[in-house]
């Protein structure tokens, strides 16, 4: 398995890794509907190109020469603290160190980060594992993850480094 960049081919490929990874992660907390909604609409292919080009920013994949296993996306504004908007394995993949791998990889991409931040779902209890395993600590709360009022609830979690 390698990390590497995320391209224009990928694309389709990432979508239903999000999609199967969110019903396997979140229909248990939040119903199979809203997960559709949340999914087709957060997961389209146009948004997930949009970040391609996006500056300041780093769109990583998982690859194990046969099918991506995971995929993270982090954006930064001033290069000192940075925001990891996505990090998912598929079901299949995980407890492998692919969510690990791709932490490192993301860190590694930011040579001038002191802080890292990202928002998790407070049942979520695999990824808070995860993340308090990987050196993240809990700093506050949000009623509204990924976007103004997307009424999903999340823990905000950050991790200083260097
Ligand atoms: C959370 C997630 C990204 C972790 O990735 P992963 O590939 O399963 O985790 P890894 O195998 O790389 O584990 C890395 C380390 O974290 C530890 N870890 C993993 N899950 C853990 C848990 N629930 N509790 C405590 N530690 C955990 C592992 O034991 C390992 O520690 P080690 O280095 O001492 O062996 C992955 O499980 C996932 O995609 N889950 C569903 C989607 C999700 O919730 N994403 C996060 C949204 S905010």
């Amino acid at each position: 398995m390698w990390i590497r960049s995320a391209g224009e081919r990928d694309l389709t490929q990432i979508q239903s890794l999000l999609v199967e990874t969110w019903h396997d992660t979140y229909d248990g907390l939040y119903g199979v509907e809203k997960v559709d909604a949340i999914t087709a609409d957060w997961h389209a292919v146009p948004k997930l190109k949009e970040r391609l080009n996006r500056p300041q920013s780093e769109f990583v994949v998982a690859d194990n020469g046969e099918a991506i296993l995971g995929v993270a996306f982090a954006s930064t504004k001033d290069g000192r603290a940075v925001h990891l908007h996505q990090l998912y394995v598929r079901p299949a993949a995980q407890g492998q160190g692919v969510g690990a791998a791709l932490l490192a990889e993301i860190e590694d991409c930011f040579p001038e980060a002191r802080l890292f931040r990202l928002e998790v779902e407070p049942e979520n209890g695999k990824a808070v594992g995860f993340y308090q395993r990987s050196g993240f600590k809990e700093v506050g709360k949000t009623e509204n993850c990924g976007t103004a009022d997307s009424g999903v609830p999340a823990l905000i979690f950050e991790k200083a480094i260097r």
